[in-house]
């Protein structure tokens, strides 16, 4: 990817937000002129305009747009951490790229004591959540505005992702990310 984009960030993505969060949203991958161009997750493409507005209402980003990675936005009390570092071939992870980058996502998720909400965003996200924490996908079926109770305090949300391709085709709307994003927030008591 260096070669065709030379301004292009090109490498993993660290993941973005609070040092010590209550909700973590598991994403999916940089998208190829997103986050692989900018560094930051859902940064520079559609679905973070959605992403980041909606967090802003919710009071969990200082601004509602996320430009770059040196824009001076925070995140409060939440963490963003995509399923797959990098950006994937043809923009569409495979399942060894998602096995593959497991252990980071399964390290992160141990180093962080206070996360009473992980806010799936779409089932690679969800599935990749439940391999890091050693759960059933059988236990834990997908679906939008799932809540699933993994502990007292620790909850596991769903939602459709917020791509480009799934508002424009209805399948997520902004009131149904607004709501699943607030309850996220209502679970993590914020
Ligand atoms: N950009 C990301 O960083 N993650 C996604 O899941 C989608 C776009």
């Amino acid at each position: 990817m260096h070669g065709s984009y030379p301004d292009y960030w090109a490498r993993p993505v660290p993941s973005f937000g609070a040092a010590d969060p209550r909700i973590v949203l598991v994403g999916l991958a940089p998208g190829l002129h997103g986050a692989n161009r900018t560094g930051r997750p859902f940064t520079g493409d559609y679905a973070g305009e959605l992403l980041y507005q909606t967090l802003y209402e919710a009071g969990l980003a200082t601004r509602a747009q996320s430009v770059s990675a040196d824009d001076g936005l925070e995140l409060k009390h939440a963490r963003i951490i995509n399923a797959v570092k990098c950006v994937p071939p043809g923009n569409k992870p495979l399942p060894e790229e998602i096995r593959a980058c497991n252990g980071y996502l399964r390290a992160e998720l141990a180093s962080l004591k206070r996360v009473r909400v992980v806010l799936a965003l779409g089932r690679v996200g969800h599935d990749a959540f439940l391999l890091a924490s050693g759960l059933k996908r059988s236990a834990f079926p997908f679906g939008h505005g799932r809540e699933h109770r993994l502990e007292e305090t620790r909850y596991l949300v769903d939602s459709y992702h917020c791509s480009r391709y799934n508002t424009s085709t209805g399948v997520l709307t902004e009131a149904m990310f607004r709501k699943v994003v607030r309850r996220a927030c209502e679970l993590a008591r914020l």
